[in-house]
């Protein structure tokens, strides 16, 4: 029994799987079964919904009896199922119904884009299949365009499944907000380790398999990832617009350079065509399993995954690829004295054709709130020995001074991030950035980083940093916008409490981010 198995049975025991998502949860357990003849409940990844439009949601499910084995344990033909809609919780008042093709050359995935909502509207769906119904979704759609009100929604990622349970998610489902964005690190690409075993972050449970390369690989890394019942619960409580980091793909991938450059980390290069390979089959299985749009679906390895979500009068948010177009780090990447190169003028984080997008949304931007919600920290952050991380920004200054050229007459400029695993609240050029931490990445944490005062000390406009796991709650005023750092005190044992480790604003007039 692996310790993922082991970690189901004692919540089981300890009546913690609940529900539809505690079914699910446990069907998982059954070993990989070698022909579909007999395939059990399809509905053990369960559901989700994404990209909510004021008239129009994404609905999501795959269909995966044996979510570890090849294909899913689902036979190489299309299957239709059923999708139905309803204004009710238990699904009595029906809106909506009708069929849906899942196909074997998408993993049994289903990306069903339902038109003819009515906006700010919450909604409930499922999926049938035979005998057999999937758990009950919640999702909710955007307002209308004139409107301007409050918008809540999560910033949440890096959820790392070896270094802690997801605890978060659980407490994520419980939030009131109208969307989560999910920055990325959805899955880590790493090979399984078994607890105790040498390497980065704690193990609580195992990876299945190796290292991802193969779409194969990367499907059962998603597969496994979204057995999780306190994510399952995430997904199904509230529509998520996601996005991709680097551990989706390859850490440190840029476009579509492999951090295996031949250099002394690592001598044996690999590349590009090789990488293209991996990236290829990183992105479908990526959009295999996100509940995003079919504009995101990739052709080989072109994919375009940044986009523009409007909330009304009261928010735009853009969400941004910082990975897929950037240039590759300079000065040998990580964490480094700057060379020559950092400075370069025509650094790329978005490419020429996102930044184009970017600038153009933005000057005819109408929302009160101009939210960039990306992945990789945005302000600058000279560590104390003069070291800057070339996979930020700080690798990019040219690029990053061109985008806060674009909010030079624009007001209510925030942006979210993620990836270094801790909360900061950090003012820039006029704007206000949001990181959030991680789900699970890293383990427990503390606290704060142990050499957050020096790096505060060394970066006056960074005012605030966690190293606890959890996630960020957004809440959009008219005049401010609240960011309440959701933690919890451990996630290397399950049950941890939800705690708020900070509470900062910023106002829609400038004046930085404040303790509120
Ligand atoms: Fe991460």
């Amino acid at each position: 029994m692996d310790s993922a198995t082991r970690h189901m049975l004692d919540l089981a025991r300890r009546g913690l799987l609940r529900g539809a998502a505690g079914l699910t949860a446990l069907a998982v357990m059954a070993p990989p079964r070698a022909s579909a003849q007999a395939p059990g409940n399809p509905f053990t990844l369960g559901v989700a919904s994404g990209d909510p439009w004021p008239d129009s949601v994404v609905l999501w499910t795959r269909l995966a009896p044996a979510p570890l084995a090849p294909g899913g344990g689902m036979a190489a033909a299309p299957v239709t199922l059923r999708f139905e809609v309803a204004a009710d919780a238990r699904m009595t008042r029906l809106l909506q119904w009708g069929d849906v093709v899942a196909r074997p050359e998408e993993a049994h995935s289903v990306h069903l884009v339902l038109n003819g909502l009515d906006p700010a509207r919450t909604y409930y769906y499922r999926f049938r299949l035979g005998p057999h119904a999937s758990p009950i979704g919640r999702t909710r759609t955007a307002p209308a365009p004139g409107t301007d009100a409050e918008i809540r929604f999560l910033n949440a990622g890096c959820q790392h499944y070896e270094h802690g349970h997801f605890t978060a998610w659980r407490h994520a489902a419980a939030e009131e907000v109208d969307f989560v964005f999910h920055y990325g690190d959805y899955i880590y690409e790493y090979a399984g380790r078994q607890p105790g075993e040498r390497g980065w972050g704690p193990v609580v449970r195992t990876h299945h398999g190796g290292e991802t390369l193969t779409l194969e690989d990367y499907r059962a890394r998603y597969a496994q990832y979204r057995s999780d019942p306190d994510l399952a619960a995430a997904h199904a409580a509230h529509p998520f617009i996601v996005s991709y980091d680097d551990h989706e793909v390859e850490n440190n991938w840029a476009s579509l350079i492999s951090q295996r450059d031949g250099g002394a980390r690592f001598p044996v290069a690999t590349p590009p065509e090789a990488f293209a390979l991996r990236a290829a089959a990183a992105f479908q299985a990526w959009y295999e399993h996100m509940p995003v749009r079919p504009s995101a679906r990739p052709n080989g390895t072109e994919i375009i995954a940044y986009r523009h979500l409007r909330f009304g009068q009261r928010l735009d948010l853009r969400v941004l690829d910082t990975r897929r177009f950037r240039d590759d780090q300079p000065c040998g990447d990580g964490v480094v004295a700057p060379c020559a190169a950092v400075t370069r003028p025509e650094a790329q984080m978005l490419g020429e054709a996102q930044e184009a997008w970017l600038r153009e949304g933005l000057r005819a931007a109408q929302g009160r709130w101009q939210v960039l919600a990306q992945q990789v920290f945005f302000a600058p952050r000279r560590f104390p020995r003069g070291t800057l991380s070339m996979d930020s920004w700080d690798g990019y200054p040219a690029a990053r001074q061109r985008v806060l050229d674009m909010f030079s007459e624009r007001q209510g400029g925030v942006i979210l991030t993620g990836d270094v695993h801790r909360a900061w609240a950090n003012e820039v050029g006029g704007l206000a950035e949001f990181v959030g931490t991680s789900i699970s990445s890293e383990g427990d944490g503390s606290d704060m980083q142990p050499t957050a005062p020096e790096i505060m000390a060394a970066n006056p406009h960074l005012k605030f940093n966690s190293n606890r796991r959890g996630y960020t709650l957004h809440i959009a005023e008219r005049e401010r916008l609240h960011a309440i750092y959701r933690a919890v005190p451990f996630v290397q044992q399950p049950d941890a409490p939800r705690l708020t480790a900070g509470h900062f604003v910023t106002e829609l007039n400038g004046g930085g981010v404040q303790r509120a």
